[in-house]
């Protein structure tokens, strides 16, 4: 059982590394990011109350979030593990996160970090396209399609943007990310769990630089 948390600043590459990660260990890929987009594009009561945040590059409030992950947890697909995409965020998240996993008996295998370097994320960012149709993920610089217009994985042919892509957008998502992540960072070192990868390398070496640390465990 590997139950993992991917740390990394808005554009590491989070969702992009945990794809092959659950094709090959059969987890659970627990997108918060992924998740409040589908209940704002559903409307309902958690939706609208993360949208007054998303929009604006900010985060959602801990408890909020928190909730969430508490309740998608509890579903039996993460029972032979899970991945943890973009939460905890903050120190009280991973506090949360600590009592939520003792409830549940689910200690964590380990804490990856993406590391990339700043400049480099806004690129990625301004790059980023996605498959409406299965949500892959692209960049019109460093990761396109295999054929322009169709996406590799389901053929489809219409994409998007999102809309806390936009410049201005970016710059207080990452203002607000960098604040948080180093204290973070420092709660999972203190526990012995964590491991930082390079991000600035090609997809699959950054797939291959965690896998070799999910394998020695
Ligand atoms: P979320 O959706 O999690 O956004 P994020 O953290 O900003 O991260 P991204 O999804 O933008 O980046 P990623 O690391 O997944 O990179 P990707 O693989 O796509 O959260 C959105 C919002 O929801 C937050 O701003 C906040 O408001 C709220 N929220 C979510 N969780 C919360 C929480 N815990 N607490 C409070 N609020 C929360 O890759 C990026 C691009 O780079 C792509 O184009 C990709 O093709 C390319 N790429 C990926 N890897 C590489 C590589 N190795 N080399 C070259 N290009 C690459
Ligand atoms: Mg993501
Ligand atoms: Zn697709």
């Amino acid at each position: 059982m590997l139950n993992i948390i991917l740390l990394g600043l808005p554009g590491a590459g989070k969702g992009t590394a945990s794809a092959p990660i659950i094709d090959k260990y059969h987890l659970a890929h627990i997108s918060t990011g992924d998740m409040f987009r589908e209940a704002m594009s559903e409307g309902t009561p958690v939706g609208l109350e993360a949208k007054k945040y998303i929009d604006g590059g900010n985060l959602v409030p801990d408890e909020v979030t928190a909730k969430l992950v508490e309740e998608r947890l509890q579903k039996p697909d993460t029972t032979p593990g899970f991945i943890l995409d973009g939460f905890p965020r903050t120190t009280v998240q991973a506090e949360l996160l600590e009592d939520i996993l003792q409830k549940l008996n689910r200690p964590l295998t380990s804490v990856i970090s993406i590391d990339v370097p700043e400049e480099i994320l806004v690129e990625r960012l301004s790059a980023r396209y996605i498959c409406k149709n299965c949500g892959a993920t692209y960049n019109k610089i460093s990761n396109p399609t295999k054929v322009e217009g169709v996406c590799d994985r389901c053929g489809g042919n219409e994409f998007y943007q999102r809309e806390d892509d936009k410049p201005e957008v970016v710059k207080n998502r990452l203002k607000v990310n960098k604040e948080m992540n180093t204290p973070l960072i420092d709660f999972y070192t203190a526990k012995n769990l964590m491991t930082r990868v390079d991000g600035n390398q090609a997809p699959e070496k950054v797939f291959a630089e965690i896998d070799a640390v999910l394998a020695t465990k």
